[in-house]
Formats: structure tokens, sequence, C-alpha cells
């Protein structure tokens, strides 16, 4: 077994989507894999993983829960971490005050609380042995009131910010932070959060495929930031200079419950 001489990466949320789009890359660029996501699919996402030729291990844990974030740890056996992509999240749509308060709180777990938890853990060995890479997936959201979507928006500002600082905090510590902005993404995000019949769950979408390749490649390259696509990056540059209150009555627009066509 040559697994130890492979550098090791942890991807969360890697059954679908972005997640499994990056474990992907991390594969194909030589990373044996800790990977993670709440449901049974990751087995099988697994199994496309080892014909690329790495070691795999999966984990089944709600990442939303500090015990699901420790068995995901402990997967890894005291292996050094190389690279921790924490990706895993998920949206929630509907006006908040008919949101069920369970749910919108595994958003606030599962986005945040179990996100920083888990690069608490990873981030201080990393910074004890003085290397390591991070990459956190935020969203352009982050940069906008998210009326019918409050609370993720509110959940990837939190992540976005939080990823700037910690940056900074480890810049002479030889561990690096990089935040992958995704815009809309063509993956399972829009049908689990119940919004596929806004404008935005309607609407044209990024290839996962690419995101990943471009986060991947911004974590290599140690960026502080990466929002893929020109007209994302347009976006967030607009968002910048363009008061709240319009920027929600926009989002209003693209996420309100029946927004889409019939
Ligand atoms: N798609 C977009 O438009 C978009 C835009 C910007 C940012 N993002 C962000 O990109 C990341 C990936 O989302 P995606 O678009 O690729 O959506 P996705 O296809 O729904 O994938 C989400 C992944 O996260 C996992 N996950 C969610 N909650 C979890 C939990 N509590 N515990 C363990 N695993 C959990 C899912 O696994 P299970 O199925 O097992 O729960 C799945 O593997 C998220 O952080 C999302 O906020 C997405």
């Amino acid at each position: 077994m040559s697994a130890n001489k492979r550098p090791l990466a942890i991807v969360t949320g890697a059954s679908t989507g972005i997640g499994y789009d990056l474990a992907k890359c991390c594969a194909e660029n030589g990373f044996d894999l800790v990977v993670a996501a709440d449901e049974s699919a990751i087995n099988e996402a697994a199994q496309e993983f080892r014909k690329l030729g790495v070691e795999v291990e999966a984990v089944e844990a709600d990442l939303a829960t500090l015990e699901g974030v420790d068995k995901l740890y402990a997967a890894a056996k005291g292996r050094p971490v190389d690279a921790l992509l924490a990706n895993a999240g998920h949206g929630l749509g509907h006006a908040f005050l008919d949101q069920n308060f369970e749910e919108v709180r595994h958003v606030v777990d599962t986005n945040i609380t179990g996100t920083i938890y888990l690069i608490q853990k990873v981030g201080r060995e990393m910074r004890a042995r003085g290397e390591g890479r991070i990459l956190i997936t935020g969203s352009i959201a982050g940069f906008m009131p998210g009326s019918f979507h409050a609370v993720y928006n509110g959940s990837k500002a939190f992540i976005d910010s939080f990823s700037f600082a910690l940056r900074n905090e480890l810049k002479d510590a030889g561990v690096t932070v990089t935040c992958l902005m995704p815009g809309a993404t063509e993956t399972e995000f829009f049908e689990r959060a119940d919004m596929l019949d806004t404008k935005v769950g309607q609407s044209e979408k990024d290839d996962p495929a690419k995101v990943a390749r471009d986060g991947f490649d911004a974590m290599m390259r140690g960026d502080g930031d990466i929002v893929s696509g020109w007209k994302n990056k347009l976006q967030t540059t607009l968002a910048a200079v363009t008061p709240s209150g319009v920027l929600a009555e926009q989002h209003r627009k693209m996420a309100e419950p029946g927004s889409g066509e019939k």
C-alpha cells in the first residue's frame, strides 16, 4: 500500500454536485480521499473515486451535528490532512415565517456550525504542521440579502466573511484558506431547497464540474477567493455598490415561490 505517500484530502458533501466534482479533482490530482455526506449515496460516489486509482474512505454522517463531524474526523485515522474542502451545505426556500424551525436550524448547523467545527479541528492540526490548504464553499449569495432564501444567504454571508478572516489569521502559518463562491449551479441544490418553482430554480445554471475545477485550481494556487464565471463576477461587483434594499427586492424576483414559469 502506497497510501501514505499520497496527500490526503477531506471533502464534505461529496455525494453529488460541486462536492462530487471537487473530490474528483482531488483524486485526479493524486489525493487519497475521506469523503462525507449524510446519505448512503456517498458510498456509490466513493466507488467512482476509487476508479481513479486512489484510496477512498466514505463516511455517512450528518455534518450538522458535532458527533457527525467527530465521526468524519476520526475516519482520517490520525493521518495528516493536506487539503480540507469544506463544501457540504444546503438551502431552504420560502418565506422565513413559513419555514419549519427544525429545517431552518439544520441549514445553520450544516452551513455554519458543522463547517467551522470541522475547520477548527483540521485547521489546528495544519497550523501545528505549518502546512495545509483549506477550501470553503461560500457563495455569491453571501453578498446579497436573500428574500425567500434569507437564512441560507445569511449563512453564506457568514461563511464568506469567516473565510477571509481565517485566511488573514493564518497568513504566516503556512496554511492557505480559499473561499469558493459559486453562482447558481446545476446541482440538486434547488430541488432540495424546494425552489423549483422559482425564477432562479428554473434559470440556466453553471456547470458544477467547471465550478469545482475553478475552486480546486484556486485552492492549489493558494488564492483567497474565487468567484466562478464572469457573470457572477459582475454580479458581485455590482452588489458591492448597490443598496441592500435594492438587492433584497432583486432577490425576491428570483426566489419568491411561484416566480418561475408554471
Ligand atoms: N448549486 C448552487 O447554485 C450553489 C451556489 C453557491 C453555493 N453553493 C454551495 O455549494 C455547496 C454544494 O452544494 P451543491 O450545489 O453541490 O448541492 P447538492 O448537489 O445538493 O450537494 C450538497 C452536498 O452536501 C451534502 N450535505 C448537505 N447537508 C449535509 C449534512 N447535514 N451532512 C452531510 N452532508 C450534507 C449532501 O449530501 P446528502 O445528500 O447526503 O445530504 C451533498 O453531498 C453547498 O455549500 C452550497 O451551499 C451551491
